[in-house]
C-alpha cells in the first residue's frame, strides 16, 4: 500500500501556520480587550473615581443646583470640575485651627479620605474625565446652556446617577441632528439645571416658540466645530 508522503516543502509551513494560530489568537484577544473597553465604547463609559461621590444623593436628595459646583458652564466653554474647597464647604475635617469645624459632616468617612489628603496636600483630587471629544473638535457650554438647552439633553438624568456615565454618543451627527432641529430641546432659561422638569406643553411647540423668540439658529457649518 502507498503511502502519501507530503512534500518536503511542507514542513517550512509549520512554523508559519503556527505562527499564524498564535498570532490570530493574541488579535482576536487584543480585539476583544480593547475594542470592549468602555472607552472605546463611549456610550456606557462610567470610569471608576477616586472618591464614590454620587450625584444621586447631593442633586437628587439634596436639591444643589449644578452650577454650585460646575460653576463656569454658564460663562465658558468648559464646565470646570470642582476644587477640592467645594467638597470642604461641607466634608471638612472635624477639626481646624484646633476648632471643631461646623462642616464636617461625615468626617471621618473612609469614603472622603481622598478629600482631606488633597485639602492637606493641596494636591488635586485625581478625577477621571468621563466625556472627552477628540482635540480637533471645539464645543462650548455656555453657548448652549444660556439658549435654554438642558444638562439633561446631552448628559442624561445625572441627577439620578450613583456615578456618572456617558449617555449620548457624542459623535458628529448627533450633534448635527440637533443643531438643524433644535425646537424639541430648547426650554425656559431658569429650567436648564432642573432636570427633572417637564414641558406643560408639547416640548415642540414651546420649542419652536422660544425658538423664534430668542432667534435660535444653530450653524452647521464645518468651521463651527472643526477650527
Ligand atoms: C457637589 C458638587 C456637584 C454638583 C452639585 C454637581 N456635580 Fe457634576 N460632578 C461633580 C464632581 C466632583 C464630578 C467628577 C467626578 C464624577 O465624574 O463623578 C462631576 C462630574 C460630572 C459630569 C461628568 C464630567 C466628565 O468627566 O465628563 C457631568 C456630566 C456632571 N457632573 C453633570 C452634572 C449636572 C448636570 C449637575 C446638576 C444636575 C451636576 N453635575 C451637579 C460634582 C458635582
Ligand atoms: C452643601 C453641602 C455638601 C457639599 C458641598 C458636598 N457634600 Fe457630600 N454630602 C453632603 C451630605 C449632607 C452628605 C450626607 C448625606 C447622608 O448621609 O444622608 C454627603 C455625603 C457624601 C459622601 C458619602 C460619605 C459616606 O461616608 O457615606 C461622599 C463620598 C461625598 N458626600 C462626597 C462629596 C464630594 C466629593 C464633594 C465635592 C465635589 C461633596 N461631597 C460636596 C453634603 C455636601
Ligand atoms: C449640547 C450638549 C451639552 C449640554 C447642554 C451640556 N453639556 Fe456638558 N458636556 C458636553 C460635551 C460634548 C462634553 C465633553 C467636552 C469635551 O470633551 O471637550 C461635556 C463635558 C462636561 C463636563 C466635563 C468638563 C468639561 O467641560 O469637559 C461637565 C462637568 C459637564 N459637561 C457638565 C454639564 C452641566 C452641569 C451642564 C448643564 C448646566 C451641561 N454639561 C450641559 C455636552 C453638553
Ligand atoms: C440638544 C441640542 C444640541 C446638541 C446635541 C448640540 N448642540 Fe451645539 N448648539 C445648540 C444650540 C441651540 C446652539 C445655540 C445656537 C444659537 O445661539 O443660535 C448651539 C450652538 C453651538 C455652538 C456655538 C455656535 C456659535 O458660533 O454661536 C457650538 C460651537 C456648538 N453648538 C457645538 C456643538 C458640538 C460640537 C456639539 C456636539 C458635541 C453640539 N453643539 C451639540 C444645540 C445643540
Ligand atoms: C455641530 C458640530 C459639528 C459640525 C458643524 C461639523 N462637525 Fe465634524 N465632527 C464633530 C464631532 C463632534 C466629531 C467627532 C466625532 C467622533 O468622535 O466620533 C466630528 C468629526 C469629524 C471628522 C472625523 C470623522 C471620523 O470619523 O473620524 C471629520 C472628517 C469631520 N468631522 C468633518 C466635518 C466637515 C467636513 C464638516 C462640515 C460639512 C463638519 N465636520 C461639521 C462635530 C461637528
Amino acid at each position: 500500500m502507498n503511502r502519501f508522503y507530503f512534500p518536503l516543502w511542507v514542513d517550512k509551513l509549520i512554523p508559519a501556520v503556527v505562527g499564524g494560530i498564535a498570532f490570530m489568537g493574541v488579535y482576536v484577544f487584543g480585539l476583544i480587550f480593547y475594542g470592549g473597553a468602555p472607552a472605546a465604547l463611549d456610550v456606557g463609559y462610567m470610569p471608576d473615581q477616586p472618591v464614590p461621590y454620587s450625584h444621586a444623593l447631593h442633586v437628587g436628595k439634596l436639591k444643589m443646583d449644578c452650577r454650585y459646583c460646575h460653576n463656569t458652564v454658564d460663562k465658558a466653554a468648559f464646565a470646570a470640575i470642582p476644587p477640592t474647597k467645594t467638597c470642604t464647604n461641607c466634608h471638612s475635617a472635624a477639626d481646624q485651627n484646633n476648632q471643631v469645624a461646623l462642616t464636617a459632616i461625615h468626617s471621618n468617612s473612609p469614603a472622603l479620605l481622598p478629600i482631606r489628603e488633597s485639602a492637606a496636600t493641596g494636591l488635586p483630587v485625581p478625577w477621571v474625565k468621563v466625556h472627552d471629544l477628540p482635540d480637533y473638535v471645539y464645543f462650548n457650554h455656555s453657548a448652549h446652556v444660556t439658549r435654554g438647552v438642558s444638562c439633561v439633553s446631552c448628559h442624561g438624568r445625572v441627577d439620578q446617577m450613583e456615578v456618572v456615565w456617558q449617555v449620548k454618543d457624542l459623535s458628529m451627527s448627533w450633534c448635527l441632528d440637533c443643531h438643524r432641529n433644535p425646537a424639541p430641546n430648547l426650554r425656559p432659561l431658569d429650567k436648564v439645571t432642573q432636570l427633572d422638569w417637564v414641558a406643560p406643553e408639547d416640548p415642540a411647540v414651546l420649542g419652536a416658540e422660544l425658538q423664534e423668540k430668542w432667534n435660535i439658529n444653530p450653524p452647521t457649518d464645518c468651521s463651527t466645530c472643526h477650527r
